[in-house]
């Protein structure tokens, strides 16, 4: 049975994933913050479901994670860095270098500090992939031509994120591991952008198949399941 680790499963695209990797017979890590959360996630998911209390942002979260995952398996298939927050209406002259510090620690620090927490059972896999959610936002290209959005902190540290995607994969990739930036789509979620038009359910169908089916000799970035294609870094 294959095995997948997905962060900020509490709820939008990370719930849905949750949710449909158990339905095509995963066994299912879903990492979240909250403990009530985490009970819910084990109610639903019986015995393919081993839930995960913590926050990337935490420097004991790398452990908790290892620790779960040691006592339920010894390889993992798939590891998706989704977790992430968004600090709208913050352009200058409101953004601030705190701003700056917190998005970075989600968005980046904490998607490479739960690789290295996973990488010892990923290493153990047969295709092993890492997917590390990103946006548009965060193409420098797509800002240069004018995507705009007044999120400084978050298009600054999905880019971050991209910059770790591309070393990972480029250092990861000589041991079969491959690490792709995915852009999951408009999501109708709690951070919705203005035209967002997706079902966080139909992105998590469109990212499953493209697990499936990806080709690992494919560039890292950036995958857009939904609309199909890549995006510009
Ligand atoms: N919505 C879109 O259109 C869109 C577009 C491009 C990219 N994305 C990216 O897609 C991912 C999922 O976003 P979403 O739309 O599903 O947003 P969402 O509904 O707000 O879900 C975000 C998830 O991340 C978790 N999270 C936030 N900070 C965390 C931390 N420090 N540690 C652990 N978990 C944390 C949240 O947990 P809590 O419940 O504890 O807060 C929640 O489970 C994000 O990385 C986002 O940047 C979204």
């Amino acid at each position: 049975m294959p095995s997948v680790l997905i962060t900020g499963a509490s709820k939008g695209f990370g719930r849905e994933l949750f949710k449909v990797f158990l339905e095509r017979g995963w066994t299912v890590f879903p990492v979240v913050r909250d403990p009530f959360i985490a009970d819910d996630l084990k109610a639903v998911a019986w015995t393919a479901g081993y839930p995960i209390v913590a926050d990337v942002t935490s420097p004991d979260a790398g452990n908790r994670i290892a620790k779960v995952l040691q006592a339920r398996t010894r390889s993992l298939d798939l590891l998706v860095n989704n977790a992430g927050s968004i600090k709208k209406l913050r352009r200058l002259p409101n953004v601030t270098p705190e701003d700056l510090e917190e998005l970075f620690r989600v968005h980046c620090v904490g998607a490479f500090r739960c690789t290295l927490a996973a990488l010892p059972f990923l290493r153990r896999a047969e295709r092993p992939i890492v997917a590390n959610i990103t946006s548009r936002k965060g193409s420098i290209g797509l800002t240069v031509a004018g995507e705009g959005g007044d999120v400084y902190s978050y298009k600054i540290a999905k880019c971050a994120q991209n910059m770790l995607t591309a070393c990972l994969d480029q250092e990861l990739r000589a041991e079969g591991i491959r690490v792709f930036a995915v852009h999951p789509g408009r999501l109708m979620t709690d951070v919705a952008p203005a035209d967002a038009d997706t079902l966080p359910r139909d992105a998590a169908i469109r990212f499953a198949d493209w697990v499936d089916s990806v080709d690992r000799e494919a560039p890292c970035g950036i995958h857009d399941p939904v609309a199909g294609g890549l995006i510009e870094w």
